[in-house]
């Protein structure tokens, strides 16, 4: 099995509240909207949602492209996706070439990811992002160019017990009933 990327088929549905007037490549989303339902669900599998994010990659913008890790460095963190988007789109992830270049930044809303270029690196894994997804955003990664406008609902998730972020060990075992089989390709 991948430690990429698993799509979960789970018994709630998530209702998004799509961003209006705004064309932002990021913006923070509020635990207040996220409905009762899925949180609730996460709550009796002893998960929290830590922060959320939704991203809109439109077909003329660059800067979902970019790739990066979330955080300050390389580690196996998940967070839950829900991708929405009319034609395809695909998550890449890549591992460092030996003496990459790797540059530490902050996004527009003061979060820090690790950059580099393509040059830099070598793709390991794809995959169609589902309503959910596990996504390892602690590994190297970035959204291919799209065709229509995608927004991605994103949860850094924790686990209650101890409020740590979830790693890709402690994901796949919490949902491992809800666990797709592959959907995704290894490269
Ligand atoms: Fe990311």
């Amino acid at each position: 099995m991948n430690r990429y990327h698993h799509r979960l088929n789970i018994p709630v549905t998530f209702q998004p509240e799509f961003p209006k007037n705004t064309n932002a490549a990021v913006l923070p989303y509020t635990k207040n909207q996220i409905n009762k339902e899925l949180i609730n669900w996460l709550l009796n599998i002893s998960v929290g949602i830590k922060h959320c994010e939704v991203f809109y990659l439109s077909p003329d913008s660059q800067s979902n492209h970019v790739i990066h890790l979330d955080g300050e460095s390389f580690d196996d963190h998940v967070k839950l996706n829900f991708a929405y988007c009319e034609t395809e789109e695909l998550m890449n992830w890549f591992i460092p070439k030996e003496n990459a270049i790797l540059i530490s930044k902050k996004t527009p809303i003061d979060t820090t990811y690790i950059e580099t270029n393509e040059d830099q690196c070598i793709l390991v894994h794809q995959a169609i992002i589902g309503q959910p997804s596990l996504v390892n955003v602690g590994q190297l990664h970035n959204i291919s160019d799209v065709k229509s406008p995608r927004y991605c609902f994103s949860f850094v998730l924790s686990k209650l017990e101890t409020n740590k972020r979830l790693t890709w060990d402690d994901a796949v075992e919490i949902f491992k009933d809800y666990i797709e089989k592959e959907h995704s390709n290894g490269i």
